[in-house]
């Protein structure tokens, strides 16, 4: 990759996607279970622009979306209504009456009251609404807490013995119908024996269900499968596969998946340009022209994400790498070796393509960047660099009066 090209071409800081790496990552999961019935979901949140998306549906992905925006998007860049899952703690009423007009796949129920609200707004529109529901089956993903999702005292999902009574009410209404069941326990999780526990025992719901009548079509496992930043060893993915279809011996389900950070963490690069080095005190700084806004997974979780300077020629010594934002908290590395460094050096940080851009902002009105993509050796722009006009462009009308 010519990065000083790039960097020439496009200014930095961008982020550049390897598309016929996300292909392959994609073709790697859906062949591990080869052997069933399978769905792809794309977990849209990981890195939703359009391009990647309209990528996805090229290899006959569905997608999992969290917000009508999500749903939206996925819709424009050329999904089917019926490969749109919808899935979240917090749907409002019209999100879920946009799902419904859409007519999605299902919506994955997340709480009782949510289920009441749902019913009520299909009856107003004389629609059933086909449903999944999320369990939290209380197993521990040992992950990141903020990214741990499937304990009884994390937020999401519902208990077996609720979702059990949800699902007979759901089977007894005119406007719902039960299609499938879900689980979601955490992110970037390397020890996948925790999803195999959770798949047992959610596949231990699904047969008492059907001895109920309660017919489930699609098993979603969630997403969560973890990435290599520095040194970890990636899930095994045939073992992967094989521990959740043994869970499923006797039933007949189509295995849903959510992956977002497997198929799009290590396909993506946030590339920055030096300003500055200085010393506080001993302390090295190599002042870059990326921050927090651009990638908070580091000030967030303090994540960690491979450095590497191009044409690293000098004696390397430690330093902070950080960006211009007026926060502490706001780094891209922290006791990294880097060789020296002069102005408008590039630097590349690696495994960005998950929750780098999709959880970028404004702050400090700084412009949101720009993102390439490479195919086939040729690289194009699937993302314009944001400018100050466009920044502001909703509070425009507000100064008129
Ligand atoms: N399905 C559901 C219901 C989810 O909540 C998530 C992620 C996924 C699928 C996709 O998970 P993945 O395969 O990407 O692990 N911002 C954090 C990650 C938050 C994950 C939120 N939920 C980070 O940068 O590490």
């Amino acid at each position: 990759m010519d990065y000083l090209k790039l960097a020439k071409d496009y200014n930095t800081p961008f982020y550049i996607y390897d598309f016929d790496k996300i292909k392959e990552r994609f073709i790697m999961l859906k062949d591990a279970f080869k052997a069933r019935k399978s769905q792809i979901f794309y977990a849209v949140k990981a890195n939703s622009n359009l391009s990647i998306l309209k990528l996805l549906i090229s290899l006959d992905s569905g997608f999992d979306c969290v917000s009508a925006g999500e749903i939206y998007r996925a819709l424009k860049a050329g999904a089917k209504n019926y490969k749109i899952i919808f899935s979240g703690v917090g749907k409002s009423a019209d999100e879920l009456k946009y799902a419904l007009d859409q007519n999605i796949l299902y919506i994955n129920l997340e709480s009782q009251e949510e289920m009441l609200l749902l019913e009520q707004i299909a009856k107003e529109n004389q629609k059933v609404a086909r449903i999944s529901i999320r369990v939290n089956p209380n197993v521990d993903a040992k992950t990141h807490p903020y990214i741990s999702t499937g304990l009884h005292e994390n937020k999401f999902g519902v208990d077996i013995e609720s979702a059990k009574k949800m699902y007979i009410y759901a089977k007894n209404s005119q406007f719902l119908e039960p299609v499938g069941v879900h689980f979601h326990i955490g992110s970037q999780i390397l020890d996948i024996s925790s999803i195999h526990e959770a798949s047992i025992i959610v596949a231990k719901l699904v047969k008492e269900l059907l001895a109920l009548k309660i017919n489930i079509k699609f098993f979603d496992i969630g997403g969560g499968l973890g990435v290599c930043y520095k040194d970890e060893q990636e899930p095994n993915l045939y073992e992967f596969a094989q521990g959740i279809l043994a869970s499923l011996q006797g039933l007949d389900v189509c295995v849903g998946m959510e992956p977002g950070r497997f198929l799009v963490a290590n396909a993506g690069e946030f590339v920055t340009k030096v300003l500055y080095e200085k010393f506080n005190d001993k302390k090295r700084f190599v002042v870059v022209d990326g921050a927090m806004n651009d990638l908070l997974r580091p000030s967030l979780y303090g994540a960690y994400h491979e450095i590497k300077l191009l044409n690293e020629d000098s004696e390397k010594s430690l330093c902070d790498i950080v960006g211009g934002i007026c926060e502490s908290g706001d780094f891209l590395a922290k006791d990294r070796m880097l060789g020296k460094t002069k102005a408008g050096d590039l630097v590349i940080v690696k495994s960005a393509g998950a929750y780098g851009f999709s959880m970028s902002s404004n702050y400090n009105s700084r412009n949101r960047v720009c993102e390439l993509a490479c195919e086939n050796g040729k690289v194009k722009m699937i993302r314009k660099r944001e400018s100050y006009e466009e920044q502001i462009a909703l509070e425009l009308e507000c100064l008129k009066d």
